[in-house]
């Protein structure tokens, strides 16, 4: 059993990003709602406790308050933002309020480095997010660092081991946060460094058992990363009692039905069910050219389908999705209740409310890259677990104008060359994505001696970290050289191949 930092949520949307910088330092945290009594953190024999920020203000009427008797565990605090200023509330400071946020970076200069700023230099840009402030420290504290705009920017009560700190080490955006972080739980807590992907998956596997049962799981596998990681944990976890359904919409890339199938089925002994709509995806988007008319048919086909086939297979009580901590994040706090901020965001929307199927998410507190060391420590292959993004509607974006089968035809044999040639020199796992486009365009080209009127392929390379942002990708001459002629000498119907040079924004990376 490893030790136990406690996260007390308040509410704050950086409260899994504590979770996560905790977990990068290999310490185990759990998180706790902020009215968790002391008794309940002391049987828990946590050995720190970290307060989260939160949106509310000490001095609103229902702001959530602590229970008191955690400062008297005598285990080390560290409030962060609205934690600095409940301690001050609470432990005899004083906190002003403000109607003026303070939100952006700022320089925190420290004062005194004790143990929570060892080793750091003494100017850290960091970055804020408050309204409130401490103006009078709580007895027994002192201010360790300062900035513009608050002498008590960080604070210690070096007896007591109680730390205050009002901006947000958790944040990519400040410098040094994450060792902040790991002064608290190894230099203050001296807490054990041993938690790892390993220990994740026993828990989550005991988790998962615990929670199913000997209930039945459905779950949609699209081949991509997350819903993948997600089956091999759920099947590692409850074996049979997993069904996966795989719907062919007729908008894959080439093979890869065949691919999904044989990896699951045949390696991990996963009862995949496929379920071919291709012929039922076509015929609705027969005719239709406007990408958001196309997007829309797709994702309503979609769930109706899924739904029809889950009827079928019958008898599972639960519903799981790769849902990754990302897709939840966005959500809004419902009448500054803590409790009620984290709306889950469906992957397949309306479904579990309406099949009256119980989700199981085991993901929803990881970020990408720990599915992905999740994955990898499952057994997963590198080419499932290290994947390029695919969009939900597939091909259908990829095809400018009307979907036909003759130019998915065209594209899928296109889009596998520009494939074959990336994995083969090593280029496939170096950039974001990498995609063949059909283009509706027909131009002139010359076979032989004969006049060729065939269509345009467009090869959209980006490079890109969040997919907010992209640039394209400067692929040696040679290659691009390969990649076009192989396509305009193999695949029949195309004349032209032509490259996307165009970043993100104005862009988008695809093209639909
Ligand atoms: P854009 O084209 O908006 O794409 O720059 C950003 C990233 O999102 C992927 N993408 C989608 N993924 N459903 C998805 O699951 C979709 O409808 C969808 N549209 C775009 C795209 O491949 C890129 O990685």
């Amino acid at each position: 059993m490893s030790q136990t930092i406690a996260v007390i949520d308040f509410g704050s949307q950086y409260t899994q990003v504590i979770a996560r910088r905790i977990r990068e330092c290999q310490v185990y945290s759990k998180i706790y709602h902020y009215s968790t009594t002391a008794e309940q953190l002391k049987a828990d024999g946590v050995v720190g406790i970290i307060l989260s920020g939160g949106p509310s203000s000490v001095f609103a009427k229902k702001a959530p308050i602590p229970d008191r008797g955690i400062f008297e565990l005598g285990v080390p605090v560290l409030g962060i933002c609205y934690g600095i200023q409940l301690m001050g509330h609470l432990l005899g400071g004083k906190v002003s309020r403000s109607d003026h946020r303070e939100y952006g970076h700022g320089t925190l200069t420290i004062r005194r480095p004790g143990r929570l700023f060892a080793g750091l230099p003494k100017k850290l840009r960091v970055w804020n997010s408050h309204g409130d402030r401490l103006i009078k420290l709580p007895p027994g504290f002192t201010a360790i660092g300062t900035t513009d705009n608050s002498e008590f920017a960080a604070i210690e009560d070096l007896k007591r081991n109680f730390y205050g700190i009002q901006f947000h080490p958790e944040v990519f955006h400040t410098e040094g946060g994450v060792d902040v972080v790991r002064n608290f739980l190894v230099g203050v807590c001296n807490a054990a460094q041993d938690w790892t992907t390993a220990d994740f998956i026993r828990r989550a596997v005991a988790d998962i058992r615990a929670t199913v049962g000997k209930s039945r799981v459905l779950l949609g596998l699209s081949g991509g990363v997350d819903s993948s990681v997600a089956a091999a944990l759920i099947h590692k976890a409850v074996g049979r009692q997993l069904t996966c359904v795989f719907v062919d919409n007729g908008l894959l890339r080439q093979g890869e039905r065949e691919q999904v199938v044989s990896l699951y089925a045949r390696n991990f002994k996963i009862d995949v069910r496929v379920v071919d709509a291709s012929a039922i995806f076509l015929r609705r988007l027969k005719g239709v050219t406007e990408p958001e008319q196309k997007r829309k048919i797709i994702g309503r086909t979609f769930v109706e389908v899924f739904e029809k086939s889950l009827k079928t297979i019958g008898g599972a009580e639960f519903l799981a999705q790769g849902t990754l901590y990302p897709d939840v994040i966005e959500s809004v706090a419902i009448g500054n209740n803590p409790a009620a901020l984290i709306k889950s965001h469906h992957n397949v929307g309306g479904l579990p409310a309406r099949m009256k199927l119980k989700l199981l998410e085991p993901l929803r507190e990881l970020f990408k890259d720990e599915v992905r060391a999740v994955g990898t420590a499952c057994g997963l292959p590198r080419e499932v677990v290290w994947r390029q993004p695919f969009p939900g509607p597939g091909l259908g974006v990829r095809v400018v104008g009307e979907i036909t089968r003759e130019r998915l035809e065209i594209l899928r044999k296109a889009d596998a060359i520009l494939q074959e040639e990336m994995m083969e020199t090593g280029w496939y796992w170096k950039v974001w994505q990498s995609f063949a486009v059909f283009l509706p365009v027909k131009s002139v080209g010359v076979v032989g001696d004969e006049r060729n009127y065939a269509y345009v392929i467009g090869l959209r390379i980006v490079e890109s970290i969040d997919a907010m942002t992209a640039d394209w990708t400067r692929l040696p001459y040679e290659l691009l050289q390969t990649i076009s002629s192989r396509i305009t000498n193999e695949v029949r119907g195309v004349s032209r191949v032509v490259l996307d040079i165009s970043s993100k924004p104005p862009a988008t990376i695809e093209w639909e």
